[in-house]
């Protein structure tokens, strides 16, 4: 579903990313983990269409995509939760959803994945407060939000940088239950977390990074293993 080759991005002329490997199937759900600085926001700007590869390939269902703009990129099933959210902050929560629904239904040919209802479904809060500005919710009913947005664009690939970070557990909670539902609903997830704690509870396998480069694969059952090995957690995920 999503094949990236040798991937090199950055800001400017200045590569944060070097000759970045990695591949998410249907289906699964992949984190990738880092510390500070190690280069994951700028990982998801570059899936997302904002950052323009410098080299290497990012293959989705077949097609290359490194070169389509970011407000198209759902138009090839790729979903995202961005660090700032990049909410319509002064549109109600209705307003917000509604503008996702209509691309997302001029997208996709065929039945829709997710209604609004059903994301209405997934949290109650954006029935309770469909009314209110966007810019009015506290961090995490407005990380829900941009959830339910992604999720209107119609995306079988779901890519979040830093979804949790900062929120309370209250939140945090419900917010990974509605994860979880969505993956045994079939979506296919790439999480990008500082903790590691979260990523291994939430996906099947990770791509350690640092200092832009894949250090290290976590593959399927050997969180623990990950979990485990201090020095690598201390190097390089900040315990
Ligand atoms: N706008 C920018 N211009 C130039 N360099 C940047 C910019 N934003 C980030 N960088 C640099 O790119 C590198 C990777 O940053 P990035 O934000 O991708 O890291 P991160 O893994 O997401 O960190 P964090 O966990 O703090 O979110 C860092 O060295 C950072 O200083
Ligand atoms: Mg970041």
């Amino acid at each position: 579903m999503l094949n990236v080759k040798g991937l090199r991005a950055g800001y400017g002329a200045v590569p944060v990313l070097h000759d970045v490997d990695m591949t998410v199937a249907p289906g699964e759900a992949v984190a990738v983990v880092g510390a500070n600085g190690a280069g994951k926001t700028a990982l998801v700007r570059t899936l997302a269409g904002l950052i323009r590869p410098m080299a290497g390939s990012i293959v989705k269902d077949g097609a290359e995509i490194g070169h389509v703009p970011g407000h198209r990129r759902f138009r090839h099933g790729i979903g995202v939760v961005l660090e700032n959210r990049n909410l319509f902050a002064e549109l109600s929560v209705r307003d917000n959803l509604r503008l996702a629904e209509q691309a997302g239904k001029r997208a996709r040919g065929g039945a829709l994945r997710y209604t609004y209802d059903d994301v209405c479904d997934l949290f109650a809060l954006l029935r309770e407060r469909a009314d209110s500005a966007v810019g009015l919710l506290s961090g995490g009913q407005q990380q829900m939000v941009a959830i339910a947005r992604a999720l209107l664009l119609q995306p079988d690939l779901l890519i979040m940088d830093e979804l949790t970070t900062g929120l309370a557990p209250r939140i945090v909670k419900e917010i990974l239950a509605v994860l979880n539902q969505l993956r045994a609903r079939g979506l296919s997830i790439l999480l990008v977390e500082q903790s590691v704690a979260i990523a291994a509870d939430m996906t099947d396998r990770a791509y350690v990074l640092s200092v832009g480069r894949v250090i290290h694969e976590v593959r399927r059952g050997e969180w623990q293993a990950l979990l485990n090995d201090k020095t690598l957690v201390k190097a390089y995920l900040h315990g």
